[in-house]
């Protein structure tokens, strides 16, 4: 048996715990021990989280020409808040919905559907399958625009409005007090749509083998506009 790496741990121990025992024991620790000054708290960007990061520049452009942005990221400078979590549409989902529907909207409406796609509080990975079960989550969007959340298989998907089903395809970041995940689908509110706007099919996510065959199989017979 070789016992090298426990008697290397204990030397290491021994070496450590007589100056942890100090610095506890001292009020004013020495100069060289002195923490910096408590750190600003880690600030979030969310205007370049959200450029940076991937293909939400349809979202991100609908934030800040409503001015939500600000909304956001005052939740998210927020330390002693319950922070912000943002559902952000890729744009390949903007692209899905019928241009006119978005397009004839008013910045009040805009910023109504931008809005449902954020929750006041830090909603991390781990808590979706708990809110699945417990009813909708609320968004800024205000009552009307909760968020139905269900967990199955692994897949999280969200439902407001006139969708159905918006896949969460990936976790963009999470670090209290700010979570972004990233839609498949626009969350499409009835204050702001008052008929379901048209919607293209977003490609099924990431199909396996036998899925994808299936669909090469089907892909020319499918009626156009399906
Ligand atoms: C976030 O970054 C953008 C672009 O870099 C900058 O214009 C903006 O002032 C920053 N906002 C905050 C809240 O730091
Ligand atoms: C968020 O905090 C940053 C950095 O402290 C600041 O520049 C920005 O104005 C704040 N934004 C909001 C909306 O509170
Ligand atoms: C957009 O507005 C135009 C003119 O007001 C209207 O004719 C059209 O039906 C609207 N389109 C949609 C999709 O709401
Ligand atoms: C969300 O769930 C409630 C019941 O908890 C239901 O009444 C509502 O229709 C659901 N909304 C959507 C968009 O699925």
């Amino acid at each position: 048996m070789d016992l090298r790496p426990a008697v290397l741990a204990i030397a290491m121990l021994c070496l450590a715990l007589p100056r942890a025992a100090l610095s506890q024991s001292q009020n004013a620790p020495p100069v060289a021990d002195t923490p910096a000054p408590a750190p600003a708290p880690h600030h979030v960007n969310l205007t370049d989280l959200l450029s940076l990061a991937g293909p939400y520049g349809t979202f991100l452009g609908y934030l800040v020409r409503t001015d939500a942005i600000r909304t956001l990221q005052s939740q998210a400078n927020a330390t002693e808040g319950e922070g912000v979590t943002v559902f952000a549409p890729e744009d390949s989902a903007f692209a899905a919905v019928d241009g006119a529907a978005l397009s004839n909207l008013t910045t009040d409406q805009l910023r109504a559907l931008v809005l449902c796609h954020a929750a006041p509080r830090y909603l991390p990975l781990s808590s979706f399958a708990a809110l699945a079960a417990s009813g909708p989550v609320a968004t800024f969007g205000g009552a009307r625009c909760a968020v139905n959340v269900t967990y199955a298989a692994g897949r999280i998907r969200l439902a407001a409005g006139w969708t159905r089903a918006a896949r969460l395809v990936s976790s963009v970041y999470s670090t209290p007090p700010v979570a972004v995940y990233a839609l498949d689908r626009v969350l499409l509110p009835e204050q702001v749509f008052p008929t379901e706007p048209a919607v293209a099919p977003v490609p099924a996510p990431a199909p396996g083998p036998a899925a994808v065959a299936f669909l090469l199989a089907t892909w020319p017979s499918l009626p156009s506009g399906f």
